[in-house]
């Protein structure tokens, strides 16, 4: 029988989903996608030169959980000026593996910030010193808040130090741990928060590095969030040659990712890279092995945690009833 189609606006979403929930989903689309069971053609472009933009397609079928979905996401930089519009729109596309249809259409803002924040809180899980207790983040903007909620669940955060070019974003991103009673410090310095913390989130658009290797201590883990297009680059990539670096995926990572620049530059190749995050998820590699180790984790953003975190928040969506349901479109 065919089924109605839900179509969830960003409104209908913003808070359905629990991070501990998604934290799980994404550890098991990892192990998933580390034991060769999934499917992920590799991200899709479509540019758009005139207007500064780009459209990227990311779909993802993950048959052992029966989801599938293919996500749109732009970047138009003019957005904000020109038409008073955010610089990224996305657009999620629930697909039945039993029917092919469409089961769900939904704004893809929340679900991709809360895969992105617990795609760090699983790598922090899998890669950072168990005694970790201080947590850096630099970038107080859309993600950060994402972050802190997600690490704060797989580490025993006792202090968080935040740093953000615009300190008000910093300060509501430090208020934000302080509600959930953890010590928290606005810094004015990325210097600060990283020669001060265990474990440290990158997450601005920067496109030349903001993270020194001589800030970068013995034993720290870094989760570097903010880089997932070409050009850009937010540690030196001389941290790259003192670490044990692990990427989300090879191929998005190195075209896209924080490795990117250095790749590109010679710099850094795949025989730098200790593993994929899925190798580590399936038990097939170990995670950190020793506490002096400097770990990097590089996230440019998997479709399948777009697939099962957006599959979750329809769950959520068909149980409330939540968004409006309108008959099948190809009746
Ligand atoms: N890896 C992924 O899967 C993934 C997913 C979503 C977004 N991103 C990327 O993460 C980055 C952050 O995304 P967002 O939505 O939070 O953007 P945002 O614009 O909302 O926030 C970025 C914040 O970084 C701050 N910032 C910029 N340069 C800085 C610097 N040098 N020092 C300190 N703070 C600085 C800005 O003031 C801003 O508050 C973007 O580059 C985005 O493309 C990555």
């Amino acid at each position: 029988m065919a089924r109605k189609l839900r179509m969830l606006r960003a409104s209908d979403l913003n808070g359905t989903l629990d991070m501990r929930d998604v934290l799980a989903l994404i550890e098991q689309a990892f192990v998933e996608r580390g034991l060769g069971r999934t499917e992920m053609p590799p991200k899709s472009y479509l540019h758009f030169p005139a207007h500064q933009g780009v459209l990227l397609i990311m779909p993802g079928n993950l048959p052992q959980m029966n989801e599938a979905a293919v996500k749109l996401i732009n970047v138009h930089t003019r957005n904000p000026a020109d038409y008073n519009l955010p610089t990224l729109i996305a657009t999620i596309v629930l697909i039945s593996p039993d029917t092919g249809e469409p089961v769900c259409i939904m704004d893809g803002t929340y679900v991709t910030g809360m895969r992105t924040g617990a795609v760090s809180g699983v790598a922090t899980k899998l890669l950072a010193r168990k005694d970790a207790s201080v947590l850096g983040i630099v970038g107080a903007g859309f993600q950060g808040p994402f972050q802190l909620e997600a690490v704060r669940h797989v580490m025993a955060v006792e202090m968080v130090l935040v740093t953000d070019l615009i300190p008000e974003r910093a300060k509501k991103l430090a208020d934000m741990a302080a509600g959930f009673g953890l010590a928290a410090r606005v810094c004015e310095t990325v210097e600060e928060v990283v020669r001060g913390c265990d474990v440290l989130v990158t997450a601005t658009p920067s496109d030349r590095p903001i993270v020194r290797e001589e800030w970068v201590h013995d034993g720290m883990h870094i989760n570097c969030v903010g880089t997932y297009a070409k050009g850009k680059q937010e540690i030196e990539a001389t941290i790259l040659k003192r670490a044990v670096v692990v990427v989300d995926d090879w191929e998005q990572a190195s075209h896209a990712g924080e490795i990117n620049v250095p790749v590109s530059r010679g710099q850094f190749d795949r025989s730098g890279v200790y593993a994929e995050l899925p190798e580590i998820a399936a038990g097939l590699k170990p995670g950190r092995t020793d506490d002096r180790a400097i770990t990097v984790f590089d996230t440019t953003g998997l479709a399948i945690q777009d697939v099962v975190t957006a599959w979750k928040a329809f769950e959520v969506a068909e149980r409330k009833n939540l968004g409006s349901v309108i008959e099948p479109l190809y009746l």
